[in-house]
């Protein structure tokens, strides 16, 4: 007889770009609720499912035909461990299989605060700038968008707002369901803020 109590446990995933508070948010969740985190980016560096060190980026190389396969593995070890949620988090959390997908959430920050957070870091200015381009053009939301989700894509603009605060909309989200359309993807838009302050240029030259 099949075994169906182990069944139930939900898949948030979140993306955004690098310095959006997806580690810091995740880990922070995991203090109030029974889940399990899965960092996308620790993962494939530990089990070693990277092709390359990018040296000019000063990125690895994610080996997606690897890291997939092993992270389905890992999504039904932690089901029969009777995890009430999972969260799957990384800047390329869209590689998650659809049918696994019962959440998704995007961390946004404006590109000044972005960069502001990705110096404290001591990232070099090339990458800062890199980062900062790709959340301008919103591209970890598109990722998603090319995929065919059956739940809403949804955005959460953390510039101001603290992490213990991202973290009760999240749980809101998840256990109540709470203001989804609130959160409907599309309606952070930086290209747009930019240009109204006539100020692409100094993010694209
Ligand atoms: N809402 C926030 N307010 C202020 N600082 C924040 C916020 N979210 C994150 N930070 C800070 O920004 C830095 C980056 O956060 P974090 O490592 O969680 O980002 P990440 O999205 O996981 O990045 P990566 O994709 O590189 O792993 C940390 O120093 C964190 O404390
Ligand atoms: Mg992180």
């Amino acid at each position: 007889m099949v075994d169906f109590t182990y069944l139930n446990m939900k898949i948030l995933v979140i993306s955004g770009t690098p310095g959006t508070g997806k580690t810091t948010v995740s880990n922070n969740i995991a203090n109030y609720l029974k889940v399990k985190v899965i960092s996308l980016n620790e993962l494939a560096i530990s089990e070693n499912l990277i092709i390359e060190y990018d040296t000019k980026r000063e990125t690895s190389i994610i080996n997606n035909s690897k890291l997939i396969p092993f992270l389905i593995k890992l999504i039904e070890k932690y089901r029969k461990e009777n995890f009430e949620f999972l969260i799957i988090e990384s800047h390329f959390s869209d590689i998650v299989p659809e049918r696994f997908i019962d959440w998704v959430i995007i961390l946004r920050c404006d590109p000044d605060e972005l960069f502001i957070r990705l110096k404290k870091r001591g990232y070099k200015i090339e990458k800062i700038r890199e980062n900062v381009q790709s959340e301008i053009l919103g591209n970890c939301v598109n990722f998603f968008i090319n995929k065919q989700l059956d739940t809403p894509i949804l955005e959460i603009d953390t510039t101001k707002i603290n992490i213990e605060s991202i973290t009760k909309t999240i749980m809101d989200i998840i256990l109540k369901d709470k203001d989804l359309e609130k959160y409907y993807a599309g309606k952070v838009d930086w290209l747009e803020k930019l240009f109204q302050e006539n100020r692409l240029q100094e993010f694209f030259d």
